[in-house]
């Protein structure tokens, strides 16, 4: 089996080319790459590398995630989360390949307090949230099989990250304020990518498995809930911080105005992944826990 994996270097895409490997041969390739190009500004050629490498599933992990940058480049921001996950979607279906995708909770309004399921209404809020959904729209459009999976607040042990960021300023600064009035569950890339990995076997197996997935770790927190949760951890290792877990504030979102509004409710229900593939999220602090040992 031949796997595509496009966007190789995010937090989601160094993932997969670890937990994909197994599968079959991979190809993994970026804006970089010059052999296939898989530049998203330029959709025609992205899906004539796909025709170029006739692989039987292709993972599409690029997107413009910049939330607020989006705000000001609305032109950029569809074109690699709609119209080139579009055009790769044509070419899947043009060679039977599966499409993987991935999506998240800012395609909702963030009203209520339920946890989203997949076939609720749709809002989103921001430029990021409207180009992703559109995305969506496009690959089921083109009708190839596919596997599009809305997540949350994805983190990796690779790069920057919130836990990081507020390590960082606990050993700083005596006090923290951090948001306490938006809900969801952060989700480690490398949960995503052995989900994802699980699923393309099972589908391939099952094409009736097909279809749109919410996927986020168990349980869920603020980001208030999750900064203290970093700082319980990081003073349990013997870190030396100067504001400890007691010492961060919870504020509103209005507190930190931003160009792109977050959906307060980011929850997301993941009974259809779980029963549909037979497995279980384990909670957001275990992965977060994992990550943490790694950086610490
Ligand atoms: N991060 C989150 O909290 C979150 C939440 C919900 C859903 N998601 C979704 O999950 C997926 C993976 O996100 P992530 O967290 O792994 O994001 P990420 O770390 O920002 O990775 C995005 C990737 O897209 C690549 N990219 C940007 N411009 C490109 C272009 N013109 N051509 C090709 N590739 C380009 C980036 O490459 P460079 O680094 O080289 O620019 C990067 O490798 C995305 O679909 C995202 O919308 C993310």
């Amino acid at each position: 089996m031949k796997l595509l994996l496009l966007g190789k270097t995010g937090q989601v895409g160094w993932e997969l080319q670890r937990s994909l490997a197994p599968l079959g041969e991979l190809v993994a390739l970026d804006a970089r790459s010059t052999e296939f190009p898989a530049d998203f500004r330029h959709p025609e050629r992205v899906a004539q590398t796909v025709l170029a490498l006739q692989p039987d599933v292709i993972v599409n992990a690029a997107a413009h995630t910049a939330v607020d940058k989006a705000e000001s480049e609305p032109e950029l921001a569809r074109t690699l989360n709609a119209t080139t996950p579009g055009a790769i979607a044509q070419a899947a279906r043009q060679i039977g390949a599966l499409m993987v995708h991935y999506s998240t909770d800012y395609v909702f309004d963030g009203g209520g307090e339920r946890p989203w399921q997949e076939d609720d209404a749709t809002g989103p809020l921001s430029v990021y949230g409207r180009t992703k959904l559109e995305g969506e729209q496009l690959i089921v459009a083109q009708g190839p099989k596919h596997l599009i999976f809305r997540t949350s607040w994805v983190y990796a042990a690779r790069g920057g990250n919130f836990a990081k960021t507020m390590l960082r300023l606990a050993r700083e600064r005596d006090r923290l304020t951090v948001i306490d009035d938006q809900f969801g569950a952060p989700t480690g890339a490398e949960l995503l990518a052995d989900v994802t990995a699980h699923a393309i076997r099972d589908t391939l197996r099952d094409p009736a498995k097909a279809g749109l997935y919410h996927l986020a770790a168990g349980g869920e927190t603020t980001w208030h809930g999750y900064a203290r949760f970093v700082l319980e951890q990081a003073e349990a290792a013997g870190v030396a911080l100067k504001a400890g877990p007691a010492m961060v504030d919870p504020v509103p979102t209005r507190a930190f105005p931003t160009p792109a509004a977050r959906p307060h409710n980011s929850r997301l229900n993941t009974l259809k992944l779980r029963s549909a593939f037979g497995l279980s999220l384990p909670s957001w602090q275990t992965g977060v826990a994992r990550m943490l040992h790694e950086t610490l």
